[in-house]
Parts: structure tokens; sequence; C-alpha cells
């Protein structure tokens, strides 16, 4: 068992509060991905998990025994970090080995034990080679060889991938995802890319300024974000957001934005109330609403991105090419009912509320 408790952990720099009183739980076997936008605590919370930096305050517990004072050898945890940090001088075998050998196992068993990951990793025929003739893939590799040779309770990885170009990014993604489901092991690994939490994460924990935002699967922070941050956060580009106001009009809810009222399909009185309205990219459509000018269309292959200007907020619209329109056209756009997503304007936080769909309910 490799679970992973995580009560009130809070650290402090000076007057940084780097990570602020945040409790999370890994389960045991999941890929949980730490992500957010750079300084936001990602590393240092890493770092506390693996006992590299002590907790101003709070607990860590590993299978459920208390580890907040234990020192990071004690723990049975292996890190990857972003620079591999492997010795230049060893071959790819002994760097492998090289967690073995400083615990004393003997030859047979390193030999036996490296023969295996190198297998795993693809790095059989690369045993004999130095640091400096490999590839910045195959380098990744080896420094992850020689966490998994320890197998450990849990991996902790920051930003691995990170050194590498956009096309090994990709296949090592998949290689890793892979490895996570034949193990079997937790996974505990930090990126500020959004594409690599979405991809490999069983759960995403996102942070800002320290705090945890939301934590969920990648489908329930991409269609339930938790907050504006959040929404403003995933997607590429992001979901579009716009100040608004909530007003009831004989029994109706109205969203008053940029000089038009979308009509919300949801019966009921409530106070006017300002609050921000969210809508993805690829949710909006051509249609009677929000009236705006297209600036710019940009041609990814098999979609486009038009940046409209609507009133004096960038929206953006995404669809399969060709979406037919140019700079200087003129767009009315609108979408369905059940993509709105609604936020407190104060708070930030996610409005919970449910289209009532014509003739689905009296
Ligand atoms: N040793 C330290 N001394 C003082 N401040 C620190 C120290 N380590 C981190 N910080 C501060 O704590 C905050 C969180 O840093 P951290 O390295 O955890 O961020 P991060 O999310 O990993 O960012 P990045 O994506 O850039 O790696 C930052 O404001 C950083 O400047
Ligand atoms: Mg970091």
């Amino acid at each position: 068992m490799s679970r992973i408790q995580i009560d009130a952990a809070t650290k402090t720099f000076g007057a940084v509060t780097a990570v602020d009183a945040v409790t999370l739980d890994v389960r045991h076997g999941e890929f949980l991905v730490l992500l957010g936008p750079s300084g936001c605590g990602k590393s240092t919370l890493l770092r506390m998990i693996a006992g590299l930096t002590p907790l101003t305050s709070g607990r860590i517990r590993l299978a459920g025994q208390d580890v907040t004072h234990t020192p990071p050898r004690d723990r049975d945890l292996a890190m990857v970090f972003q620079s591999y940090a492997l010795y230049p001088h060893l071959t790819v075998e002994r760097n492998i080995g090289f967690p073995l050998r400083a615990r004393g196992r003997s030859r047979a068993e390193i030999r036996t034990k490296v023969g295996e990951v190198a297998e795993t990793l693809g790095l059989a025929e690369l045993l004999g080679r130095r640091p400096r003739e490999l590839s910045g893939g195959q380098r990744q590799r080896v420094a992850l060889g020689r966490a998994l040779v320890r197998d450990p309770g849990a991996f902790l990885m920051d930003e691995p991938l990170s050194n590498l170009d956009a096309k090994l990014r990709t296949a090592t993604r998949a290689e890793l995802t892979e490895l996570h489901r034949e193990l079997g092991s937790t996974f505990v690994y930090v990126t500020h890319d959004q594409v690599e939490a979405m991809t490999m994460a069983t759960r995403i924990a996102l942070l800002n300024g320290g705090r945890l935002e939301q934590v969920g699967t990648p489908e329930q922070v991409y269609d339930e974000p938790a907050s504006v941050f959040v929404a403003g956060f995933l997607g590429s580009p992001p979901m579009n957001l716009l100040d608004a106001t909530l007003v009831s009009r004989d029994g109706t809810l109205y969203l008053e934005a940029a000089d038009v009222s979308l009509p919300l399909h949801y019966k009921g009185d409530l106070p006017t109330r300002d609050v921000v309205l969210g809508i993805r990219p690829e949710h909006l459509t051509h249609g009677d609403g929000l009236r705006g000018v297209v600036r710019n269309v940009e041609n990814l292959g098999s979609e486009e991105i038009a940046h409209c200007l609507i009133g004096d907020a960038r929206v953006c619209l995404r669809g399969p090419r060709p979406l037919s329109l140019q700079a200087g056209d003129a767009v009315t756009l609108s979408c369905r009912p059940e993509h709105i997503h609604l936020f407190d304007r104060t708070s930030g936080r996610r409005l919970v509320w449910h289209p009532v769909l014509e003739g689905a309910m009296s």
C-alpha cells in the first residue's frame, strides 16, 4: 500500500506562504498530477512529501504511518527531477544500479534488477553507454530507471519531461502512462503543462498561490471547473470568461452581457447578481447572441481558432477547419444552455445551476 495523506500541509519561507494548508488524499495506485502556474507551490509540496523540505505545520502520512519528521531515505519513495543528474562518468548500467549499490545489494541481484528495468524501458541495448552518448529522451529514461530499480512505494516526479522536445515529450508521456498501468504504483507528478495533466492523470490537483483550487478527474476539472481560475487555466485556448449580470424578469432568468440579453432557460426569481459567464471556445456556435468582430483566425491544421472581440472582451471560437471566417467579419455567437458556466464575480467560485430545457419539465 502506498497511500499518501497530506493533512493541512503548510510551508512558509519568510513572508511567502509557498504551500497553504493543503489537504489531499492520494490513493494507492493513483497517478495524481499537481498542476498550476509557475510559483504556485507544486515543487515545494512534492519536496514536502519526499521529506526534502520540512513542513511549517501539518502532517504527512505514508501507508498510514506519520512520516512528517522522517528523513527522506527512510521514506519508501523515489524522486525523478527535471534535471536528471545522471553520473556522467558512469555507464547506463551503473547509473541505473546506483541506488542498489548504495544499499549494499549483491552484484547478482543488481545485475538481474537492472536488466529487468532496462528491458521495461527499452534501454537494454544501451547499458554500456555513458550519458553523453544518449539522446535527451534516453537520458530521461535512465533517470526513470534509477527510480524504478528501487521498487519504491511511490514515485514523485517534478517536471521530468520538460527538457524533451515536443515529439519526444508526447511519446514519453504515453510510455509513462503505460508504465504506471503495468506497475500499479502510486505516482505524484508535478507539471505546469495542462496537456500532460489531462492525458496522464487519474486525478488532477490544481494549485493557485499555494492553495488547492480543485481536485478531480481530468473530466471533472475540465467539464465542471470549480472556479474562474480553473476555468481560465485549462483548455487551449482556455474558457472564455465575460462579466455578466444575472437578472430575473417575469419569472425567467436572463444573462446580460455585452449589450445582449440571453435567456437562461431557468425559471425562477433571484436577486440581481454579478457573475462571470464562461463558455468553452469549442462550444460557441453561430447564432443569435453575442455580437462581435473577428480579429484574427489561426489555422491549427485540423481546426481553426477565431479570436473575436465582443465589446472590449476577447473571445475565442474553436472548430473544425474551415470556420469560414476572416479578420473583419461580424459574428453573432451563442451556445447551448448546458454549456454555460456561471461563477460568482466576487468569490470566483462556480455557481451550480441546471438548465430546464423547454418541454423537459413544467
Ligand atoms: N527555498 C526557498 N526560499 C524562499 N522561497 C522559496 C523557496 N522555495 C520556493 N520558494 C517560493 O515559494 C513559492 C512556490 O515555489 P515552488 O518552487 O514550489 O513553485 P512551483 O509551482 O514549483 O513553480 P515552477 O512551476 O516555476 O517550478 C514561490 O513563490 C517561490 O519563490
Ligand atoms: Mg517547480
